[in-house]
Order: structure tokens, then C-alpha cells, then sequence
């Protein structure tokens, strides 16, 4: 059956991605992962989000076999982790990706985290040589702060598309979006419903019962009626995966965006592991 919802694309710099993608980290069943992400593509997802670290890999790409899409229709993006960013480790995780998920390509290529201990020079130059093998199709980075993009756009040979930063309904970004936008670059929204935390949030709650839609809808329509920005939720039940792409045929007043915009005073930052954590851009 044709699904009743095709997530629609945004287009940045030329580049068309769909505006919601279905995040692949923390399934806590391994073996259910690829019947959801199946069922992901089944109900109008075309982009799914995963990473060397998620240990997710193996079942996107089985999710995609048994979708029986074609590969140009789905967007996939996966992740090169921080320990792998000197450049013979980062040319084998990103063939071991592609191995993993039985994939020619990726649509998009990140960098995971900043890698104080290398020459970002490196990791970039690995990063833009898998593009320029034509194993990405585009490139970009991931939890990068304000001096680290700046510093990236500067010495990437090849242009980014995107910096992947936590942003949601609790958590002020305005510094490091505004530096995006300066570059001209997409943000990826990741935790993009708090892990949850949003969706029991009385505002939210309030303004969906206007719209008759849920506080996870009114949440997640609130990051992409934003410019150039695309999420990518997580769910575990179907019904949740569905609920979190029925977001179109609707609009958030612009009195609605402000309020909703005023709960990320609470400065909720929920990705923020000691080890690899940069000196974050508050604000
Ligand atoms: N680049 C990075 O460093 C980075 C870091 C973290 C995450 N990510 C990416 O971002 C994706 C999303 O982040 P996340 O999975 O940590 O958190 P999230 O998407 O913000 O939240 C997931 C949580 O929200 C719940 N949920 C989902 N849809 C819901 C709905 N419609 N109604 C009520 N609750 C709902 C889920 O419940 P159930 O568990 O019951 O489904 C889960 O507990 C990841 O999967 C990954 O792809 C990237």
C-alpha cells in the first residue's frame, strides 16, 4: 500500500533531503531494528539517520533491502566516531560502514564529534577524499561549536552541508545556528524531542490540543517551520513512527512559534558526554 504521507524535501544549497528522518540510536531489541526501520520506509520516511557507534548499521541496511526502495530514494546518513579521526582509521570505519549496510554510498558523511588530540586538517581531508571517491555524496560535521565550524568551513577542500547539533524545544542554539546560517549550512536537529523529555510539556500540550495534533507533532513542527533546519526523532512503536512525520497540513502562528521558542529557557543539554564533550556556545 502507498503510504499516505512521503516526507516532503528541504532544499539546501541545491541539495534536497527530506526534512524528517527516522534515528537509528538506542534500540534497546537489535533484532526488531530492522522490522522498524522497514516499517519507517513502509509509512513515508526516506531518510534514516545512523552511525558506526550506534551498532545500527547492519539493520538499516537490511530495513532498506526489505523496504524493496530504491536506493536513490532514500537519503542515508552515517557517522565517522572521534576515535577514528586520523585518516587511515577514518577511510576503513567509513568502508566498514558501507560493507556494514551493503550500501555503494552515503548521501551524507559526518564527522561525530570533534577530535581535539588531531589536526582537524586530516579528518577533514579524509572526509572530503570520501566524497571525492564518491562514498558520500555530501559531507559535513557534528556537535561543532561556533570556533569549530568556523575553523571547518576554512579548511575543508570540499563545501559542508551540514553541522548535527542537539536542538530541541528545551535548549537555546542560537549561537551555533546563526553560525550555520552565516555558512550557509543545513542543521540537523538531533534528540529532536529531548529523548522525551518535551513531550509531557504543558505549552506543548496546550497548543496541540488547538491543532488536534500531539505535544511530539507540535514539537517537532516547531523545529522544521524554522529555515534550514531537518530532524530526525526516534521511535520504538509504529504508531509513534507514523505520529512523527504527520506533520504537514498545518502551521504554528507565529505567537505559537514564540512561545514554544520561550520554553528553551530551560537550557537542557542532553548530549553532553565528559569525554569528547567541546566547550559548548551557551546561548
Ligand atoms: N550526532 C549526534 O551526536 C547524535 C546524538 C544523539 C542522537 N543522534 C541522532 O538523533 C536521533 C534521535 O535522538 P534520540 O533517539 O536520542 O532522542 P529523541 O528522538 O529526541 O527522543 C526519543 C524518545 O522520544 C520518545 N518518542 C518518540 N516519538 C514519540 C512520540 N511521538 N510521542 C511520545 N514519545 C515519543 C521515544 O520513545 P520510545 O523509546 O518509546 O520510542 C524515545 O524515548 C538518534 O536516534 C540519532 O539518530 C545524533
Amino acid at each position: 500500500m502507498a503510504p499516505s504521507i512521503i516526507v516532503p524535501n528541504r532544499s539546501v544549497n541545491g541539495v534536497r533531503i527530506p526534512t524528517v528522518g527516522y534515528g537509528t540510536m538506542l534500540f534497546p531489541e537489535p533484532q526488531r531494528a530492522a522490522e522498524l526501520i522497514q516499517g519507517a520506509l513502509e509509512c513515508g520516511y526516506r531518510h534514516i539517520d545512523t552511525a558506526r557507534k550506534y551498532g545500527s548499521e547492519e539493520w538499516v541496511g537490511a530495513g532498506i533491502r526489505a523496504s524493496g526502495l530504491a536506493r536513490k530514494d532514500i537519503w542515508v546518513t552515517t557517522k565517522v566516531t572521534e576515535e577514528n579521526a586520523k585518516a587511515d582509521d577514518f577511510k576503513r570505519s567509513v568502508d566498514t560502514s558501507l560493507k556494514t549496510m551493503g550500501l555503494d554510498y552515503v548521501d551524507l558523511l559526518l564527522i561525530h564529534w570533534p577530535q581535539p588530540k588531531i589536526p582537524m586538517e586530516e579528518t577533514l581531508g579524509a572526509l572530503a577524499q570520501a566524497k571525492k571517491d564518491g562514498l558520500a555524496k555530501n559531507i559535513g560535521v557534528s556537535n561543532f561549536t561556533v570556533a569549530l565550524l568556523d575553523e571547518a568551513v576554512a579548511k575543508c577542500s570540499e563545501p559542508l552541508l551540514t553541522n548535527q547539533i542537539e536542538y530541541h524545544a528545551y535548549i537555546r542554539q542560537d549561537k551555533v545556528m546563526a553560525a550555520c546560517r552565516k555558512h550557509g549550512l543545513l542543521v540537523s536537529c538531533h534528540v529532536p524531542l529531548a529523548r522525551g523529555a518535551v513531550v509531557k510539556d504543558p505549552v506543548l500540550r496546550e497548543i496541540a490540543k488547538s491543532h488536534n495534533k500531539t505535544t511530539a507533532q507540535i514539537a517537532l513542527k516547531w523545529l522544521i517551520q524554522q529555515a534550514d533546519t531537518v530532524v530526525v526523532p526516534r521511535a520504538l512503536s509504529m504508531s509513534q513512527i507514523r505520529e512523527n512525520i504527520d506533520l504537514y497540513g498545518f502551521e504554528l502562528s507565529p505567537a505559537e512559534m514564540k512561545r514554544v521558542s520561550g520554553l528553551r529557557e530551560r537550557n537542557l543539554r542532553i548530549v553532553d558526554p565528559s569525554v569528547r564533550r567541546p566547550v559548548w556556545d551557551e546561548g
